[in-house]
């Protein structure tokens, strides 16, 4: 949720923390703050609002020092505004601290210190934390790695941070319990971040911490240790990520960028895995686990926000393609509700960031119950990667706009493969009909480069729409959830009330808001429930509703019936919600943008939500 990043070396740190901010506003962007060091104590800066607001403020102190940290924050205790801001200090001035997670015992430790004379500032659960190290570090008489080890020990719930101590100006702490961070190394320096965009720039070989895993970082050294003080050895990756990915490339929103991104993402999603003579799947990372997973008497697909959507369209192609039954379960109603997994249940975590905190407890629960958990996620080397027994990457690449569309896309291409190579496996798909779908998959990546030649259409229908308050999407079999994510995109961006609806439910309750007033997007690409849907669509004209329909190139009749049809191309109806989503995140794009919202950072939404 909040940004982390770190230097300690040769250079100035605050060019380097200030670049590294605005890498990493995607993940908080209500408040934004750093700390130096230089030998003459910490100066600390920090600002409600976005990074360049924190830039302002900076013209104004001594920005030199080598060593530094900084934060972008998404609030959880007390509200964004300047003292909330991180870094914390300690009430002596000998700690700074920035932190991600939630400390859940601040309460009962904040008391105590109160008790013993202490006076806080802020309503953070951080600045705690920061009292506490101290009490340790001067009553204790320890040094700070020893007092940050102690504290952490007396602390529940989830971190990454990074301590600064005045009286030792040659090192950073880090600690991570839940809350993901990386090493990156370079010449004589080291960078600490939450995630690996602020140091990709500088160097490519990473450490990832590991849960209760502390690093001291200095200027040309670096210890590892557990918090209990066990030695760790360091396990250095390169980072396969090149700048670029990371940059707008000349579009004016990531989103945009993104959106864009799909016809490749979904190629580089299905480079290797399928064979483009033969029309065979291949998935590397099950091959352990594929005899499990043919034996499956259920998957339980556990996920949050639009991967959810994912999961929920996977059910419909595992249960069709590979006679599968499938439950699709928010992570965090499964986490809480005693979920019952039987002998023989998979249980597949879908997550683009790899580090959604109700996910991650999904996990360890489903787990500690014996299921064999498979991952599908974007990020190489996040937490949920980790924690699973296998699993199939993405491989779209860092998705910065915070609502996602081509981390999304990705995952249903991995569902639907997987669903067709376990179809063919099991044999409820004859061998026709998986290569039909494998060579057809290949063709996807094509047609949705089609399919973004809508843009223009969308653009010219946008401004229709701009002060519109509600919308409702529909759609039948595939296609609903494709419904239900292209109203979250809506409201995610626009602030427009949008909901999502499977097309029969209509008549259950929401076509009493239909009027003049209310567009209906209907997605109405050829399939088996075609005449259904062109029913459904009858009822909202019988009702003046304004309807925009998804449908399949050379529709004539949806086209007669619609007041705006935007067309894509012909697919198997199996693979249609890869195309028929483009148009709507186009949609909620264009009229956002029109709207003045900031589509790359809504207000309210993180990138990665590590806190429950
Ligand atoms: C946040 C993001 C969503 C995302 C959801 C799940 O709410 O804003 O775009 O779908 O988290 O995240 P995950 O990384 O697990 O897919």
């Amino acid at each position: 949720m909040c940004g982390i990043v770190g230097y300690i070396g040769h250079r100035q740190a605050l060019p380097i923390l200030i670049n590294g901010l605005k890498r990493l506003e995607y993940r908080g962007y209500d408040s934004a703050g750093i700390a130096l060091q230089n030998g003459d104590g910490i100066r600390v800066v920090k600002k409600m609002g976005k990074v360049a607001m924190l830039e302002k403020a900076l013209t104004q102190v001594n920005q030199a020092g080598q060593i530094g940290m900084g934060h972008t924050r998404w609030a959880t205790h007390g509200a964004p505004n300047d003292v909330n801001a991180h870094p914390h200090m300690s009430q002596s001035g000998n700690f700074a601290i920035i932190h991600n997670g939630i400390i859940e015992n601040y309460a009962t430790l904040k008391k105590r210190l109160i008790n013993r004379g202490h006076e806080f500032t802020s309503d953070t659960d951080t600045e705690v934390l920061a009292h506490l190290i101290d009490e340790v570090y001067t009553i204790g008489k320890v040094s700070a790695e020893v007092a940050v080890r102690l504290a952490l020990s007396k602390v529940e719930g989830a971190y990454g941070l990074v301590v600064m101590c005045k009286q030792e100006p040659d090192i950073l702490i880090a600690a991570r319990k839940g809350s993901p961070l990386v090493i990156g190394i370079g010449e004589g320096e080291y960078f600490i971040a939450s995630d690996a965009t602020p140091i990709i720039e500088y160097t490519k070989n990473v450490i990832y911490l590991n849960d209760g895993d502390v690093g001291i970082l200095g200027k040309d050294s670096l210890t590892l240790k557990t918090i209990k003080n066990v030695p760790v050895t360091p396990e250095i990756l390169t980072l396969e990520m090149e700048i670029e990915a990371i940059e707008k490339g000349g579009y004016e929103h990531f989103m945009l960028k993104e959106i864009f991104e799909q016809p490749r993402t979904i190629m580089d999603c299905l480079r290797g895995r399928v064979h483009p003579e033969k029309n065979d799947i291949m998935l590397g990372g099950l091959s352990d686990v594929m005899d499990k997973l043919l034996s499956a008497r259920r998957i339980v697909i556990i996920a949050c926000g639009t991967s959810w959507h994912a999961g929920l369209l996977a059910e419909y192609l595992f249960e069709d393609l590979a006679r599968i039954p499938v439950e699709v379960e928010y992570a965090s109603e499964f986490r809480y509700r005693n979920p019952v997994i039987l002998d023989g249940d998979v249980v597949i975590a879908i997550s683009q960031s790899g580090e959604t905190a109700d996910t991650l407890a999904a996990i360890q629960l489903a787990k500690s119950q014996g299921a064999l958990v498979l991952g599908v996620c974007n990020v190489v080397g996040a937490s949920i990667p980790r924690e699973t027994h296998a699993g199939v990457y993405t491989h779209a690449g860092p998705e910065i706009g915070v609502a996602s569309t081509k981390a999304f896309t990705a995952q249903v291409t991995v569902l639907t493969l997987m669903a067709i190579l376990l179809g063919y496996k099991k044999k409820t798909l004859s061998e026709a009909r998986y290569h039909e779908l494998a060579k057809e998959i290949m063709n996807i990546p094509d047609k949705i480069q089609k399919t973004l030649d809508l843009n223009q259409a969308v653009v010219e229908l946008a401004p229709l729409f701009k002060e519109t308050t509600n919308f409702l999407y529909l759609g039948r079999g595939v296609n609903f959830p494709v419904a239900l994510e292209g109203a979250l995109k809506l409201k995610e961006i626009s602030y427009i009330h949008a909901e999502g609806y499977p097309a029969a439910e209509m008549k259950h309750g929401p076509i009493a808001l239909i009027d003049e007033n209310m567009p209906v997007v209907i997605i109405a690409t050829k399939d088996k429930t075609y005449d259904k849907i062109v029913s459904n669509i009858q009822e909202v004209k019988a009702r003046k509703g304004r309807v925009i329909s998804i449908v399949s190139e050379g529709d004539t009749i949806i086209r007669k019936m619609s007041d705006f049809v935007l067309e894509v191309p012909v697919t198997d109806e199996v693979l249609s919600p890869l195309l028929a989503v483009v148009p709507l995140q186009l949609l909620s794009y264009h009229i956002a943008v029109l709207r003045g919202c900031n589509v790359d950072q809504p207000r309210n939404l993180a990138k990665s939500v590590t806190v429950e």
